[in-house]
């Protein structure tokens, strides 16, 4: 059996709201690497995440520690070759992904599980009005009508808050402004009404008072909806108002897992108190930003132990020989620290 702290099948079934309610989309013990000429990285090294019916979990890390491959596997887009999924399972309703035929996968596209890509301008086709690649969807997937799609693509845009959604119907992507372009980059993606919506980095590229009209939106939508929501992001302040759940990444691992709350009042992991520490307080403004020490391992060369042992100032010679696995730390919480019972008993 895996050390992983191993989650429980999924258990949908109906809640009154017409959602299934438990377990949508589960990952379990994945693993991906890729095989370049420069050699092997392993990018994933054991990820196990769940997202539930109605909650947001948000998925958060330093640049390259695996959240977009992550996401860009359980959409069944992973960049194949260089990358290889050598192990795992990515179960959505309790049915494994990972063995479904093309056909079977493409469906769940869309409907069951959708996408917000974080460059919104490459992700919407320049040649196409923005009004038309909404409307396409609701074509070709649900069979409408031309006028139909096209009255259901306004709804969507009207629903994202572009104003006047009719007349921006007939506007082509470059004629958006960034904020207004992630906003129907949201409407594409929630057209076919999608149980489980992935949210990857959705407002880094945007201006601050942006990013939080965007955040607002989603968590708006995502609470009308019952969506679960998988929200990607390297911005520990973002999540605070949005999500449910933290999912702590490094290095391809999950090495923190808990509710926003517990999380932020006590971490159970040096990489997620270090994180913590990094975001700038209203008291300290003008202070540089402080960061944590050193940088992500090499994924052709990860140091043998704690991924983290290298930057950890907790570190102990244990950490250099042995891989802490992710174990329950509490109730629905879990930490991959050989000293995470001292960090959760600590006054
Ligand atoms: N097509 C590819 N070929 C080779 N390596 C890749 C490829 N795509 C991703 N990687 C590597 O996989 C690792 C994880 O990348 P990933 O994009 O998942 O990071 P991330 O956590 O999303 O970071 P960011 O916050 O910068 O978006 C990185 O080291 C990256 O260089
Ligand atoms: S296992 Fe050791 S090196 Fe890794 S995070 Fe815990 S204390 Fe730090
Ligand atoms: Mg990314």
């Amino acid at each position: 059996m895996s050390d992983i702290l191993v989650s429980e099948q999924s258990a949908p079934g109906a809640d009154g709201s017409g959602r299934p309610s438990g377990r949508l989309l589960e990952v379990e013990d994945l693993r991906v690497e890729f095989r370049t000429r420069d050699g092997v990285a392993k990018v994933i090294n054991g990820v196990t995440y769940h997202v539930e019916a109605g909650e947001t979990l948000a998925v958060l890390g330093e640049s390259g520690s695996g959240k977009s491959v992550t996401a860009q596997t359980i959409m069944g887009i992973l960049d194949t070759p260089p990358g290889f999924v050598t192990n795992g399972q990515v179960r959505f309703h309790g049915k494994d992904m990972l063995k479904m035929s093309a056909e079977e996968r493409r469906r769940i596209r869309g409907e069951g599980i959708a996408m917000i890509f974080q460059d919104s301008l490459s992700a919407l086709n320049p040649v196409f009005t923005v009004g038309f690649q909404i409307a396409e969807q609701f074509r070709i997937r649900r069979g409408m009508s031309r006028a139909d799609a096209k009255k259901r693509a306004v709804e969507m845009l009207d629903q994202v808050k572009i104003p006047n959604a009719k007349g921006r119907y007939s506007n082509y992507p470059h004629q958006f402004s960034g904020g207004m372009r992630q906003r129907a980059m949201i409407a594409m993606s929630l057209a076919l009404d999608p149980e489980v919506l992935i949210a990857d980095e959705p407002t880094t590229a945007l201006d601050v008072t942006v990013q939080a009209q965007i955040m607002d939106l989603l968590g708006e939508l995502q609470r009308e909806r019952q969506m679960g929501m998988i929200l990607i992001t390297h911005d520990l302040g973002v999540v605070a108002d949005v999500a449910d759940r933290i999912a702590v990444m490094y290095a391809g691992r999950i090495v923190e897992e808990a509710d926003v709350f517990e999380l932020y009042r006590k971490p159970a992991h040096p990489y997620t108190l270090g994180l913590l520490n990094s975001i700038p307080r209203m008291d300290e403004r003008g202070q540089e930003l402080r960061t944590i020490k050193g940088l992500p391992p090499n994924l052709m060369n990860i140091p043998p132990g704690c991924p983290f042992n290298p930057r950890c100032p907790m570190a102990q010679p244990v950490c250099r020989e042995k891989v802490p696995p992710l174990l329950q730390v509490g109730a629905g919480r879990a930490s991959a620290c050989h000293f995470a019972e001292e960090l959760v008993n600590r006054d």
